[in-house]
């Protein structure tokens, strides 16, 4: 591994940061968004349906659009610290290509009340009920723009690796395949990063190409498409977005951990296999979302159930495996950066286990369209992915897990982690009572019963975000207050002429 070198790294710090703020800050709004929409669930304060659903869009599209341009903007600084070179006018480009496509969002979102979803689910859209036509433009256009700065953001990055790595192929590890000695060692970082990144770019062309099938649409009204088509496009696209989110996270894990453990994370055959088992699991996981189409066609169900059981084997399993061989007996000083990461990947575990359960035809049929849904996504992005990022802003805020974040960010982690869990526990039990999911109150339900638990979870749920909101924000002043400390002993020594 090429260690970092300080100076040169000046401008990919700068470039971090800035996007580690811009999280910081957008994230706890939209926690607000989910907030208000659990207050109107519960009945605490009444919600108009217009609302709720605005509310429930700019919540989904921003949360995921969120997490995936931060966690790609990590596997950069990374990469481009450590690896390859990347051009740091065109990170900048992507950063604020995605936060005017961002606000353009915003805009359609809260201005023009678009709430079609974070699905955005044909023809939905163009059925504007309770939103004003021009906010389906503007959304759609905004959606184009933050794909086509992810797409050259993500071409750039494994361009530039290739280069480095000696061809595509490589990046994949496919040279440990071949009888020849390898001459340059992948790092398994680099080896996850295009396993996930590669997906991400036939996605995101495949979700243009359905975006600008709607903008036509929205420029010319008499235009219809097959929805089922289009439908499946959704879900391939959704479904990837998401998974990719997830193991960009998993990508720094195998970067990191190491630097505590001490032990060398390898990339050997093993991983090779495992991971491009991955890379195939990732194009076709969506299937497992098909069940319920009696339009598609029988096999496609049928295939759904087998992939649905496969997909959830090759990651996992060599991910686990690898985070538990790097503890075990090994001498690791333990701090609270891999005891985030180890917990982000049980939530990882807890949401893989609750997917494949639900997915289960017998299961599904009973479970989908519930609360049940919701419960395993946020395990799998606020008890998985949210914890990957904050294990790496801690490293990124305190010189690399050199210096430690104190008590009260410890405090705040196990307030995060224990009200998280109280969080989507509601999600979990609402599912099982078959309370629906997207559903702005439940008084039309029309069997007291039912409304009563989903009411009373609602209430509970909203008493866990409080507390776990409580838990963000003293883990916000430990990186905030060390972050100002930093600056301020900066500015110090630059007065007192210290280097
Ligand atoms: C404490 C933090 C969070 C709160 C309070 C919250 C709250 C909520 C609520 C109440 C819903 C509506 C569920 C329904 O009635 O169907 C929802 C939906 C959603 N949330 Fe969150 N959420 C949080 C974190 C996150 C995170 C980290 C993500 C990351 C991707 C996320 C992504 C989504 C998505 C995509 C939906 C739409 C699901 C659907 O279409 O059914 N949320 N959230």
């Amino acid at each position: 591994m090429i260690p970092p070198e300080p100076v040169k790294t000046n401008k990919e710090r700068g470039l971090i940061f800035t996007w580690s703020i811009t999280f910081l800050v957008l994230f706890p709004l939209l926690i607000l968004l989910g907030f208000l929409m659990r207050i109107g669930q519960a009945e605490m304060k009444k919600l108009f349906l217009s609302d709720f659903y605005s509310l429930m869009t700019l919540h989904g599209l921003g949360m995921t659009a969120l997490m995936f341009s931060f966690a790609f903007a990590i596997i950069w600084y990374l990469i481009s610290s450590r690896y390859a070179r990347l051009n740091i006018r065109i990170g900048y480009v992507v950063y604020f290509t995605v936060l005017i496509a961002l606000a353009g969002l915003t805009i359609g979102i809260l201005v023009g009340k678009f709430g079609a979803g974070w699905f955005l689910l044909y023809p939905l859209p163009f059925k504007s009920g309770t939103w004003l036509s021009w906010s389906t433009g503007v959304s759609i256009i905004s959606l184009i723009i933050v794909g086509i700065a992810w797409l050259i953001g993500m071409l750039h990055l494994l361009y530039y690796l290739s280069k480095e790595f000696g061809g595509f192929g490589n990046l994949l590890g496919w040279q440990y395949l071949r009888r020849k000695e390898v001459k340059k060692e992948l790092p398994p970082m680099v080896l996850v990063a295009t396993i996930s990144l590669v997906p991400a770019i036939l996605a995101f062309i495949i979700g243009a190409v359905m975006l600008l099938m709607y903008l036509l649409q929205f420029l010319q009204p008499s235009l219809k498409f097959d929805p089922l088509l289009l439908q499946n496009i959704t879900l391939f696209f959704g479904h990837t977005f998401v998974s990719v989110t997830l193991f960009c996270g998993v990508a720094w894990i195998y970067e990191i951990l190491p630097e505590f453990t001490g032990r060398e994370w390898k990339t050997d055959k093993v991983l090779i296999y495992f991971w491009n088992a991955t890379f195939v699991v990732i194009l076709i996981a969506w299937f497992q979302n098909l069940y319920m189409d009696f339009a598609d066609p029988v096999s496609r169900q049928f295939s759904g159930q087998i992939i649905n059981f496969l997909s959830a084997i090759p990651a996992s399993i060599i991910t686990i495996y690898g985070v538990i061989v790097q503890f075990y007996h090994s001498k690791i000083k333990w701090s609270f950066i891999p005891l985030m990461f180890l917990y982000g990947i049980a939530g990882w575990a807890i949401a893989g286990f609750a997917a494949t359960v639900e997915s289960t035809i017998s299961v599904y049929k009973v479970l989908h369209n519930t609360m049940f849904v919701p419960g395993h996504l946020h395990t799998n992005m606020l008890m998985g992915v949210t914890l990957f990022i904050f294990g790496f802003l801690f490293y990124l805020f305190f010189e690399n897990g050199k210096q430690h974040p104190g008590k009260l960010a410890k405090a705040g982690f196990w307030l995060f982690v224990a009200a998280g869990y109280g969080f989507v526990l509601m999600f979990f039990l609402e599912g099982i009572s078959g309370i629906p999911r997207r559903y702005a109150r439940y008084t039309g339900m029309g069997i007291k019963s039912m409304h009563d638990i989903a009411v009373h979870t609602a209430q509970i749920a909203v008493f866990f975000i409080i507390v776990l909101s409580l838990g963000l924000l003293m883990m916000y002043y430990s990186l905030f207050s060390n972050l100002l400390k930093k600056n301020l002993l900066k500015v110090f020594k630059t007065k007192a002429g210290i280097a």
